[in-house]
């Protein structure tokens, strides 16, 4: 069975960009492949994070995870920092990274853009991805446009250490789903929904109340117009709308231009609203019962000690090929 590996920062409050996007084909991929999705805590490091957010969010979204449908049993669900072979591996690809293919990152440009400083952990953290790749052979790495250059880096360095070392790792191929629009901001269609924005209107997030999510979309920008229509050049706000609504209520885009069709915008986000809050109450219910419930810590445990049998094997093979001194 192909090897499936994914991840989602908790830096942040998850929001319905990472829902439709990520975790929506997290839970069609559990059936075909053996999948690791990961809270890649050491990843949200790389921009500063207050310690109590830090854990409450970490622990949120491994939550998210199972209320979305993950099942633990299908695919394992771990945090990253509970798996130590994936910094230690980090560091090694680190040093098969060259300052010149990370300079030329540009998700490292735009998250550094106008910062007086920035840390060394966002400049490497590419060679981190790699190794969390890498390190369970992974053969698929869903990956939306922003991560593809990440991933060509993983897969030369992939290649780079095979060829010094003798042929080893995977080279992993990404894999594009075959559904999951990009969902952009509410407030700047030309940005994407993300989590760490700091205006909350510009988000929608999967712990939203129902009525801050009807505020919130009542209040979401469009322009002057009247027409529902698709257009994502001319129209963008109403365009990401539709998207939400057809993501949310499994309409296509056409049913919902005809249903729409000469009629306000109100309407329209009334009923986007109700199909929001239809997808995101179960979700909020399946939440609370599992952070009540108390088994999620258990959960990550054995997620946990799963992956780090396959790491550490890695690791291990890995420094013999590169000549480390091995402990008895
Ligand atoms: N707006 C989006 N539309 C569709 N998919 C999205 N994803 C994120 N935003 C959208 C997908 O969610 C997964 C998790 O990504 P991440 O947490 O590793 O970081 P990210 O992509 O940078 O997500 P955010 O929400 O924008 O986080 P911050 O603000 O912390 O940078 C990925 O699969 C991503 O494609």
């Amino acid at each position: 069975m192909k090897k499936v590996l994914s991840g989602i920062q908790p830096s942040g409050k998850l929001t319905l960009g990472n829902y439709i996007g990520a975790m929506k084909n997290f839970v069609k991929l559990q059936n075909d492949y053996a999948c690791n999705f990961m809270v890649v805590d050491l990843h949200a490091i790389t921009v500063p994070q207050e310690p109590a957010a830090l854990r409450e969010q970490s622990e949120a979204v491994a939550a998210l995870f199972i209320a979305a449908g993950i099942d633990p049993d299908k695919a394992n669900v771990y945090m990253q920092s509970h798996v130590p072979p994936h910094a230690e591996l980090g560091w090694i690809l680190t040093t098969l990274t060259s300052m010149g293919e990370l300079e030329r990152m540009t998700q490292f440009k735009d998250k550094a853009a106008g910062k007086d400083s920035v840390g060394a952990g966002l400049f490497v953290y590419p060679s981190l991805m790699a190794a969390d790749i890498l390190v369970y052979n992974a053969d698929l790495v869903p990956v939306g446009e922003d991560q593809k250059q990440h991933l060509e880096l993983t897969r030369d360095l992939a290649g780079r250490f095979n060829h010094r070392y003798g042929e080893y790792f995977t080279i992993p191929e990404p894999y594009i789903p075959e559904v999951g629009a990009r969902i952009m901001s509410l407030d700047d269609a030309s940005k994407k929904m993300s989590k760490s924005n700091p205006n909350p209107g510009s988000y929608i997030a999967l712990l939203d109340t129902p009525d801050e999510i009807r505020k919130k979309i009542s209040r979401a920008t469009t322009d002057s117009g009247r027409e529902v229509r698709f257009d994502p050049a001319e129209k963008p706000e109403i365009s990401n709308l539709m998207s939400i609504f057809a993501e949310c209520s499994g309409m296509s885009i056409a049913e919902i231009q005809n249903k729409y069709e000469g009629q306000m915008y109100g309407g329209f986000k009334k009923d986007l609203a109700e199909a929001v809050v239809s997808v995101i109450e179960p979700l909020q219910k399946r939440y609370y019962e599992i952070r009540e419930s108390g088994e999620l810590h258990d959960i990550l445990q054995r997620g946990a000690e799963k992956a780090t049998e396959t790491a550490s094997r890695t690791l291990s093979d890995v420094k013999e090929r590169m000549g480390f001194l091995l402990p008895k």
